[in-house]
């Protein structure tokens, strides 16, 4: 069953095919209407589940405007309006959506219930974020960064702040694309060491480092986000804030690296982060990322059902 669960799990020849069709789907519809329907109609008479148990803006917005304009539909659920939340196990609800449903997406905690979900998933199931990685996140983030700087193979793309779920994905890219990865934060939240480790072992090139001004020098790529994720313990906050207040990208880091483009996967905390110069600058590369979520889910989702 083609799920689309991490990027590490995901051939590297299909990641490769997803972006270049992304990429096709996204200048075939240029200048359309957002609604207006694509030349083909690959998810007719599909029906798409899009299960959220975190707040998302974009995931939520994007998923299912790309499914309309492939000529599908979507139910867009709540876990909390689920019985999914009441307490149903989630292998049975995976049982009971397959056999309603096309395809599931769904944004949620623990990784475990991803992973349980596809286990019993008859149809195919999409991470649309766990508490541990993001991939649909990088993968419009890796077209983004094409379309600024082309190919990906021999860049070095630069993380600060939280080496949280999204800069987990991103290790992980780097090893499906050939890019070197450097990640600069605080040492209490590096990143997962058994990511690191699978990445080195699968031939990336992961730096890790505590100097922020050393790291940027010369990168292609930074990327920031969020220094407190959906789930993060509250109560940890000015605890973190302190820690990783050195990493904000700001205009000083990015003297340090002058042809970057600049990424957040968004929500942004303006001042926290990231500055508004970094957001609003010439470097940002930011809202194209966000528009790139659609083209390239759309090409996640063509993936998962071979269509
Ligand atoms: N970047 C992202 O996934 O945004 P949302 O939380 O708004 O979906
Ligand atoms: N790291 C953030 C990403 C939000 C899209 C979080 O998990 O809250």
């Amino acid at each position: 069953m083609p799920h689309f669960l991490d990027i590490a799990a995901t051939p590297p020849a299909d990641l490769r095919a997803m972006l270049d069709q992304a990429a096709a789907m996204k200048a075939a519809r240029a200048g359309r209407p957002r609604g207006a329907p694509d030349d083909a109609q690959p998810l007719a008479g599909r029906i798409v589940a899009l299960i959220f148990e975190k707040p998302s803006t974009r995931t939520r917005v994007s998923f299912d405007v790309g499914v309309r304009q492939m000529g599908g539909q979507t139910l867009v659920l709540t876990g909390s309006e689920m019985q999914l939340g009441q307490g149903e196990s989630v292998a049975d609800t995976a049982r009971v959506l397959s056999r309603y449903v096309d395809l599931i997406m769904i944004r949620t905690f623990a990784p475990a219930t991803l992973r349980e979900l596809a286990a019993h998933a008859s149809v195919p199931v999409i991470n649309g974020l766990t508490d541990a990685s993001h991939p649909c996140q990088i993968m419009a983030d890796l077209q983004t960064v094409e379309e600024r700087l082309g190919p990906l193979a021999g860049r070095r793309a630069v993380w600060l702040g939280d080496g949280n779920n999204v800069c987990a994905s991103w290790i992980e890219a780097a090893a499906a694309f050939g890019f070197a990865f450097t990640f600069a934060g605080p040492e209490a939240l590096e990143p997962d060491p058994e990511v690191v480790a699978a990445a080195r072992a699968a031939g990336a090139e992961i730096a890790i480092e505590h100097d922020p001004a050393r790291a940027v020098a010369g990168a292609d790529v930074l990327i920031t986000d969020s220094w407190l994720s959906m789930h993060d313990d509250r109560n940890a906050r000015d605890r973190r804030h302190n820690l990783l207040a050195p990493y904000q990208v700001n205009a000083a880091l990015l003297a340090a690296a002058p042809d970057a483009a600049v990424l957040h996967c968004l929500p942004a905390h303006r001042g926290e982060e990231i500055t508004d110069a970094a957001m609003d600058g010439p470097q940002s590369a930011v809202f194209d990322a966000a528009e790139n979520r659609l083209h390239a889910q759309k090409a996640v989702m063509r993936w998962c059902l071979g269509v």
